[in-house]
């Protein structure tokens, strides 16, 4: 059995997370890691809610904030952790800590919400941060930020960020410059994986 490795990916709308999670899953399998990719909020029934939520109007953001712990609770249960047992890699795009900085925009304490998630969720071995300038992301979702529901959205979007970006000094933390040609996202993503000795050139 290989040794497990868990990798999550993070950053505001428009980052090209999916993107990159589905190349570093190429990327790992064609080394011979078996490898693994799933994203939150899942396809669950508590996700589900939250995703048609998106479309039919928002939770409170107390429901909020409760779905996306269940929604959690089940992944870790049924994916993140049999997974990790069998020496999987695991790589989610979005987890506890996309809950920290959006619901902590919603009024929730960052440091709270991460108390209540890590007292089930494992942490994992590598946290990448892509980071894009808020101006860019949205460009990048086709959205140009200057209508009142845009400019709400992009300060919230700026308050998302400097969430995710003050978990940067954390030893297991990576910031990734997600600006620039995909392909070159992708290879900054390997060399960090090859720094920090989690994957071979
Ligand atoms: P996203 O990854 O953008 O899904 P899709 O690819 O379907 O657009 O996630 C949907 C939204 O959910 C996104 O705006 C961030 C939000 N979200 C939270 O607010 N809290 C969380 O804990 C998670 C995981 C996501």
């Amino acid at each position: 059995m290989t040794s497990p490795l868990f990798i999550v990916i993070e950053g505001i709308d428009g980052t090209g997370k999916s993107t990159q999670a589905r190349r570093l899953a190429e990327w790992l399998r064609s080394q011979g890691r078996e490898t693994v990719v799933s994203r939150e909020p899942t396809d669950g029934p508590w996700g589900r809610k939250l995703r048609e939520s998106a479309a039919t109007g928002r939770l409170s953001p107390q429901d909020e904030l409760e779905y996306f712990l269940k929604d959690r609770k089940e992944h870790v249960d049924t994916l993140i952790r049999p997974s990790l047992a069998e020496g999987k890699v695991v790589i989610l795009d979005r987890y506890y800590f996309s809950t920290m900085a959006y619901q902590g925009c919603r009024g929730f304490d960052p440091d709270e919400i991460r108390a209540r998630n890590e007292a089930f969720a494992p942490r994992p071995d590598l946290l990448l941060i892509l980071d894009l300038e808020v101006d860019d992301a949205l460009a990048r979702i086709g959205s140009r930020g200057d209508s009142a529901n845009e400019f709400e959205r992009r300060d919230a979007l700026q308050r998302c960020r400097g969430i995710f970006l003050s978990l940067q000094h954390e030893p297991f933390v990576r910031v990734i410059d997600s600006s620039g040609p995909l392909d070159e996202v992708t290879a900054r993503i390997r060399q960090t994986l090859i720094e920090t000795g989690l994957a071979s050139a």
